[in-house]
C-alpha cells in the first residue's frame, strides 16, 4: 500500500517539498559564497525544511554541512558541547575524530567519547568538565566559534552551518554571545552560515543597529507558499494515490488550513488517512469536513484547557480575531460588536495572545490564529 504523501511535524522530505525555488536557489548561492544569512519567519512556515534542502544541495557540491537547533539545549555550555559535537561529526571515522578535536580545543581538555547509538552505530559525545565559571565559558565559546574555520583549513573544504531557532541564543547571555559569534563568523571566508529564527520580533531586533549582527549579511524572510501552488500539490497527490478529487477540495483545504504550510500538510495527511481507512474512492469538501470534525474531537481537551487559562479579555479578543479575520480589531465597530472594551485593553490582550503563541501578527497588521484547528474550535465551541 502506498505511503501517505503528506508530511507534517518534521522537516519535509524532498518528495513532499513544494515551491520555494527562488528561496532555495538564493540560500544555496549565498551559503556557497560564505555569506552569513538571517532567515526569518513565524514557526512552521518551512525554514528548517528549506535549510535541509539547501544543505543537501551544498553537500552534493562537496561542502561540509552542519545543522543544529539552538533550542535543543538547556544551557550555554550544553549548546557549545552540542555545537562542538556536530562539528566533530564531520570527521566520519569516529575514532579519528577524537584526537582531532582534542587537538583543536587543547586548552579545554574536552572529554570526547565514542558511544554506541541506540538503534545501532556509534556516536560521539563531547563534554567540557573543566568549565566552571562564566569567564571560562566566554573563552570556550571563542574557541568553539573558531572551530569551523580551522576545520575548513585542515580539510581544504568549505563549510555551511545552519543554526536553527537562533533567537534562543538571546536567552543564554545576550549580547556577549552575539558579539563573540559575530566576531568569529565575520572572519571565516570559507564558511557560510544561516541563522534561522521563529520569533520574527526577536530575530528582527537582532539585526538592528547597535546589535552585533547588524548588517552581518543578507536577510531572508520566508513568506507563505502561494495558495494555488499548494492547492495543485494537494490535488495532484491525492490523484496519484488513486483518489478521485471532487471540485473545490484543494482550495477548501488550503483555505481551512489558513494556508500555513504545516496546517495544509496536516489536514491533507489526516484526510488521506481517513480516506484510506474508510475506503472512500473520492475526496471532497464533505469528506474534508468529516476529517476536520474528527481532529477537533481529538484536540478538544487540549483546546478547552488552553481556553480556560485565558482571561476574559483575552477570550473576547481571540474570538474577535477569529470572526473578524484578524482585521480592524481596534476599531470602535469591532470593539462594540465583540464587547472588547477600550483600544488599549484590546491591544494588551492581543499582545498576551501573541506571547502565548496563539495568535500572530502578520505584515499588514492583520492578526491570525496560529493553529487553524484551534481557530475552528473557537469558532464552533465558544460563545
Ligand atoms: N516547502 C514546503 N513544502 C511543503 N510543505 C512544507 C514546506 N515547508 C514546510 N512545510 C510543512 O510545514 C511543516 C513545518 O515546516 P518546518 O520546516 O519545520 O517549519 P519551521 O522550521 O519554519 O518551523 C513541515 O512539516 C511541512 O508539513
Ligand atoms: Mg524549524
Amino acid at each position: 500500500m502506498a505511503a501517505n504523501p503528506f508530511v507534517y511535524g518534521e522537516v519535509v522530505p524532498p518528495s513532499a517539498f513544494v515551491d520555494r525555488e527562488v528561496e532555495l536557489a538564493r540560500l544555496v548561492t549565498d551559503l556557497a559564497a560564505s555569506q552569513k544569512v538571517f532567515l526569518i519567519s513565524p514557526r512552521r512556515y518551512g525554514k528548517s525544511s528549506l535549510i535541509r534542502q539547501a544543505l543537501a544541495a551544498l553537500a552534493r557540491r562537496r561542502v561540509l554541512t552542519v545543522e543544529l537547533s539552538v533550542a535543543s539545549y538547556s544551557s550555554y555550555v550544553a549548546f557549545l558541547e552540542g555545537y562542538a559535537r556536530h562539528l566533530l561529526a564531520l570527521e566520519r571515522r569516529a575514532e579519528r575524530a577524537r584526537p582531532w578535536l582534542a587537538g583543536l580545543l587543547e586548552s579545554f581538555r574536552p572529554e570526547v567519547r565514542v558511544e554506541p547509538r541506540t538503534g545501532g552505530g556509534q556516536q560521539l559525545s563531547v563534554a567540557f568538565p573543566t568549565i566552571k565559571h562564566a569567564r571560562d565559558e566566554v573563552r570556550l565559546a571563542e574557541e568553539v566559534f573558531r572551530l569551523p574555520a580551522r576545520i575548513a583549513a585542515s580539510t581544504g573544504r568549505r563549510l555551511a552551518i545552519a543554526l536553527d531557532e537562533f533567537q534562543v541564543i538571546t536567552a543564554y547571555d545576550g549580547d556577549t554571545i552575539e558579539a563573540a559569534l559575530r566576531e568569529a563568523v565575520q572572519q571565516q571566508r570559507e564558511v557560510g552560515y544561516v541563522f534561522a529564527g521563529s520569533e520574527p520580533t526577536l530575530m528582527e531586533q537582532m539585526v538592528t543597529p547597535r546589535r552585533p549582527f547588524y548588517k552581518a549579511g543578507p536577510l531572508m524572510r520566508l513568506d507563505r507558499i502561494p495558495s494555488d501552488v499548494f492547492t495543485t500539490f494537494v490535488e495532484t497527490r491525492f490523484r496519484r494515490s488513486g483518489f478521485r478529487v471532487e471540485k473545490g477540495l484543494g482550495a477548501a483545504l488550503v483555505e481551512l488550513a489558513g494556508n500555513l504550510p504545516y496546517d495544509v500538510q496536516r489536514l491533507a495527511h489526516e484526510l488521506w488517512d481517513d480516506a484510506r481507512v474508510a475506503g472512500w474512492r473520492a475526496v471532497s469538501v464533505d469528506t474534508l469536513h468529516r476529517t476536520l470534525r474528527r481532529l477537533l474531537g481529538e484536540q478538544a481537551t487540549l483546546f478547552e484547557s488552553v481556553w480556560q487559562r485565558l482571561t476574559l479579555a483575552q477570550r473576547a479578543a481571540l474570538r474577535a480575531v477569529v470572526f473578524e479575520q484578524g482585521r480592524e480589531l481596534l476599531s470602535a465597530d469591532v470593539r462594540v460588536r465583540h464587547r472588547l472594551g477600550g483600544p488599549s485593553s484590546v491591544q494588551s490582550a492581543l499582545l498576551a495572545l501573541q506571547r502565548l503563541d496563539l495568535v500572530m501578527r502578520e505584515g499588514h497588521g492583520r492578526y491570525q490564529v496560529m493553529d487553524s484547528l484551534f481557530r475552528e474550535w473557537v469558532a464552533r465551541k465558544t460563545y
